[in-house]
C-alpha cells in the first residue's frame, strides 16, 4: 500500500493571479522549488476560509500544470469551479492572498517508455491536468489526440496554448452548445479502433470514468483514470477516500484515492461498488 507522496510539503503560497475562465477560475499559485516535484496527476490540499474559518476540511484540486521557471519562481496552476462554500472562496482570493496548501499529494499518471498513440478524455475541470500531461506525452513522442466534454460550452475548459500539445481535439457538448452535440464517451470505442490507441487516460466526473472503462474492457487498451472521490484529509489519516479496488489475484479492498490514486488502473477499479460496503 502506497505512503503520502514523498515530495509533499505543507508551505504558505502566493496567489500570483486569479482570473475568470468560462465557469472556472485560473489561479497562478507561487510554490518556488515544490513546481520541480508536481507531476500530471498530482493534487493540492489547500485550507479554505481563513484562520477562523468552521471549514476544518482541506478541499483537493488537481494540478493542472506547473512552471518551473516563471517570472514568479516555480508556479502552478488551478483550475477550479466555484461549487460550494470552499471553492466560492478559493475563487475569491486575489493577487498577493497567502494560502496554506499541502502539494503535491497523489499518484501521478504513468509515462509509456516508448512512444505509443494514446486518447485523454477531460470531462468539466478534469480536462485541466489533461494539457500538462499532454506536453509530456508529447515530449516523449507519442501521437495524442483529445476529447474534451461538458454539459455546456462555458464548462469546457480548453486553453490556446494546452492545444498545441495535441495533435487532434474533439470537443462534445451535451447541449450542443460547443463542438458536437453528445456526450463524450460516444466517439471513444471507434477511436481505440481507428487511431491503435494503446493508452486511455481520463479525468471528470467518476461516471464518466466508469462508461470508459466499461468501453476499454475487453480491449488491450490499458486505462489510466484520475478519481476523484470526496476527500476530507488528503493524506491517507481519514478513510474517507476509500475505492473498492481488485489486486491482480482478483482480490478487492478499500484502497484511499488519496495516497493510492487519484490516478488509478481503471480495469482494477470495481465501478459497480463504489460507494458500497463490501
Ligand atoms: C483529487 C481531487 C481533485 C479535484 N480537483 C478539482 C479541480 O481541479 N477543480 C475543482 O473545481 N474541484 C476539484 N475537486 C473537487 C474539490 O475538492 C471540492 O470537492 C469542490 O471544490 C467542492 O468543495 P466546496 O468546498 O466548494 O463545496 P462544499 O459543498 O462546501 O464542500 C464539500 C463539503 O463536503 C465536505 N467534505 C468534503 N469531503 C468530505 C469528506 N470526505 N467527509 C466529510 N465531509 C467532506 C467539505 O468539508 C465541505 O463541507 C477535486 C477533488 C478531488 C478529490
Ligand atoms: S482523504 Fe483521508 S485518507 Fe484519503
Amino acid at each position: 500500500m502506497a505512503g503520502i507522496n514523498k515530495n509533499a510539503a505543507q508551505i504558505r503560497a502566493n496567489v500570483v493571479s486569479n482570473k475568470r475562465v468560462g465557469q472556472y477560475h485560473q489561479l497562478i499559485i507561487n510554490i518556488g522549488d515544490l513546481a520541480q516535484t508536481c507531476r500530471p496527476g498530482n493534487f493540492a490540499a489547500i485550507s479554505v476560509g481563513g484562520e477562523n474559518s468552521r471549514m476544518v476540511l482541506r478541499r483537493a484540486f488537481a494540478i493542472s500544470r506547473v512552471s518551473a521557471n516563471s517570472p514568479s519562481g516555480g508556479t502552478m496552476e488551478l483550475i477550479v469551479a466555484p461549487h460550494g462554500q470552499g471553492s466560492k472562496w478559493l475563487c475569491a482570493q486575489g493577487e498577493g492572498a497567502i494560502l496554506d496548501i499541502v502539494v503535491p499529494l497523489g499518484t501521478a499518471f504513468g509515462i509509456p517508455t516508448e512512444p505509443v498513440q494514446v486518447l485523454l478524455v477531460g470531462g468539466g475541470y478534469g480536462s485541466a491536468p489533461l494539457f500538462g500531461l499532454a506536453e509530456v506525452l508529447n515530449a516523449k513522442g507519442c501521437r495524442v489526440d483529445m476529447l474534451l466534454g461538458a454539459s455546456t460550452a462555458s464548462k469546457i475548459y480548453a486553453p490556446m496554448e494546452g492545444k498545441r500539445a495535441v495533435n487532434s481535439l474533439r470537443i462534445y457538448t451535451e447541449d450542443g452548445s460547443m463542438g458536437q452535440t453528445g456526450r463524450v464517451t460516444e466517439p471513444i470505442a471507434g477511436l481505440i479502433q481507428d487511431l491503435n490507441i494503446a493508452v486511455i487516460y481520463s479525468c471528470g466526473p467518476m461516471a464518466m470514468l466508469s462508461a470508459i472503462d466499461e468501453i476499454a474492457r475487453g480491449t488491450d487498451v490499458v486505462h489510466q483514470c484520475a478519481v476523484e472521490e470526496s476527500m476530507a484529509c488528503g493524506i491517507g489519516i481519514c478513510m474517507t477516500c476509500v475505492l473498492p479496488v481488485a489486486d491482480a489475484d482478483g482480490n478487492i479492498s478499500m484502497l484511499r484515492s488519496c495516497i493510492d490514486g487519484p490516478v488509478m488502473d481503471g480495469s482494477f477499479v470495481q465501478w459497480d461498488k463504489v460507494g458500497k460496503a463490501l
